[in-house]
């Protein structure tokens, strides 16, 4: 009896085995093969030979960008939709993937363009009751409730849109590729030929895509490598604020974020988003600091909070949302060993509020004080705003665009900012603010907290400064 024919892919980065192998040849990984059907036939490749030309006779003004004029989301592209760019969009599950792209698609309907919205997901009637609820009206935006792809393009052929938006990557099905809808051969088989028809015809593909809990696209890496850009949409699903981040982009830097809130009407622009990450109640508690973080080409004020309390366990909790998970145990390192704070017998939790992420060290000094500040359970004024990298000796170092960090907490109202030593020239210093220069983790704790007892003391014996 003659047997199903099937290859194994990796989930990673698409690597092709007979056999079910544990580890990926390709990529490194474990237990990322899953058993998929063979193709059935030859998927077809592009016909179209190409000769080699100059570089420099290859007209430039194919990467015009089309501007949509969202702001925060061109910004987050690096300044608008580069065409024949296939861009993907990835977010957890109703975080709004499909409102941001069909607002897009408005946006790009009045300025003249036809919009293709294909809908392997919702049915044309879901999708009208989203419109109508968005206000967006135009029959420049053509919907096609299809999962073929083959279709896909054949429409497009005929309709010449000046953008195609697929949603999802995850429901686009080509039949001659084999396997169901989702799994790897055909995520990339899809993919492959919505890239072919973005870099044949120079129309802009957004690819809309489902994450996984650990983070990635559902579906292969391999995706990531295909298009010339990713962007993840993400937030804390009970508050209303989303941001758009770039985590690849071939014509734009991907420190730029965008940031939206989500109401009725849909998503709305947050263009100046710095006060939103700093909760009104702060003040009377301990354990919360606001920090000044850049993102992208933005100086942002952001609130991290802090928890600390004695454990239960053998081993003490540490966990943490918003911060790097590599500097957190860094950052408690230096304050046991560097500034007498006693964290072995005690969990440690640590937040970002508001769902932003603050991944740079400069954020460093602020978890340190959010945590010394619930330690010693004594509030840290709410007026001041601090910033800086921490060393493995209890230093605070300088960081970059400090400048500007200063700026925007003047301009916010803040009244102190602490510091790294020599962070800031005297002429940059606006006026009203008090500036207060930290050389160490210690000094910092003991000016933002004030009054610890012994600290000094412990300070000295962790230096081996004690005299004999
Ligand atoms: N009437 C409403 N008022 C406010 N917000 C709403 C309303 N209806 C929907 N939303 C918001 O829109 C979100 C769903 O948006 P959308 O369908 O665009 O998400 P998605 O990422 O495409 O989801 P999926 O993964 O299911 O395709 C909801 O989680 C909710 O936040
Ligand atoms: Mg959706
Ligand atoms: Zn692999």
């Amino acid at each position: 009896m003659a047997r199903k024919r099937s290859v194994f892919l990796c989930k990673g980065c698409g690597h092709e085995s007979l056999k079910w192998l544990g580890r990926c040849p390709g990529c490194g990984e474990w237990n990322t093969f899953v058993e998929e059907a063979a193709p059935a036939g030859k998927v077809a490749r592009s016909s179209r030979r190409q000769d080699p030309v100059a570089l420099s006779d290859i007209r430039a003004d194919l990467t015009e960008r089309l501007v949509t004029g969202i702001g925060e989301f061109d910004r987050t592209l690096g300044g608008g939709i580069v065409p024949g760019s296939v861009v993907l969009v990835g977010g957890d599950p109703g975080i709004g993937k499909s409102t941001l792209l069909l607002q897009v698609s408005d946006a790009l309907a009045r300025a003249g363009e036809i919009v293709l919205y294909v809908s392997g997901e919702e049915s044309g009637s879901q999708l009208r009751m989203r419109a109508t609820r968005l206000g967006v009206e135009s029959r420049a935006i053509q919907v096609l409730t299809e999962t073929d792809v083959s279709r896909v393009l054949e429409v497009a052929d005929s309709l010449s849109p000046g953008a195609v938006i697929l949603d999802s990557i995850q429901t686009a099905y080509r039949p001659e590729a084999g396997g169901s809808p989702g799994s790897v051969t055909q995520v990339r088989e899809s993919s492959a030929a919505l890239v072919r028809l973005a870099k044949e015809t120079g129309t802009p593909v957004f690819l809309i895509g489902h994450v996984t809990k650990q983070g990635a696209i559902a579906g292969p890496r391999i995706l990531e490598h295909m298009v010339d850009t990713v962007l993840y949409f993400e937030g804390d699903k009970r508050l209303s604020y989303r941001i758009l981040r770039a985590v690849k982009n071939r014509y734009g830097s991907t420190d730029e974020i965008g940031v939206f809130e989500m109401t009725a009407e849909g998503l709305v622009e947050v263009a100046d988003p710095s006060g939103i990450f700093v909760s009104r109640e702060r003040g009377t508690t301990s354990g919360s600091v606001v920090i000044g973080t850049i993102e992208g080409t933005r100086a942002l004020l952001v609130e991290i909070q802090a928890l600390t309390g004695l454990t239960n366990y053998a081993t003490p909790q540490r966990s943490s949302s918003g911060v790097d998970r590599r500097r957190l145990p860094l950052v408690l390192a230096v304050l046991e060993r560097r500034a007498g704070l006693s964290l072995g017998n005690r969990d440690v939790f640590v937040s970002v509020a508001g769902g932003v992420k603050v991944e740079e060290p400069a954020a460093d000094l602020g978890i340190a004080a959010a945590v010394a500040s619930s330690y010693y359970d004594v509030p840290v004024d709410p007026g001041t705003a601090l910033f800086g990298e921490i060393g493995l000796g209890g230093e605070i170092r300088r960081v970059a665009l400090a400048g500007k960090r200063v700026q925007e907490a003047a301009r916010l109202g803040y009244r102190r900012v602490v510091h790294p030593k020599g962070a800031i020239p005297k002429s940059e210093r606006p006026e009203g603010v008090e500036f207060v220069e930290v050389g160490f983790v210690g000094e910092a704790i003991d000016l933002l907290i004030g009054g610890r007892p012994g600290t000094k003391a412990r300070e000295r014996e962790t230096a081996g400064l004690r005299e004999a």
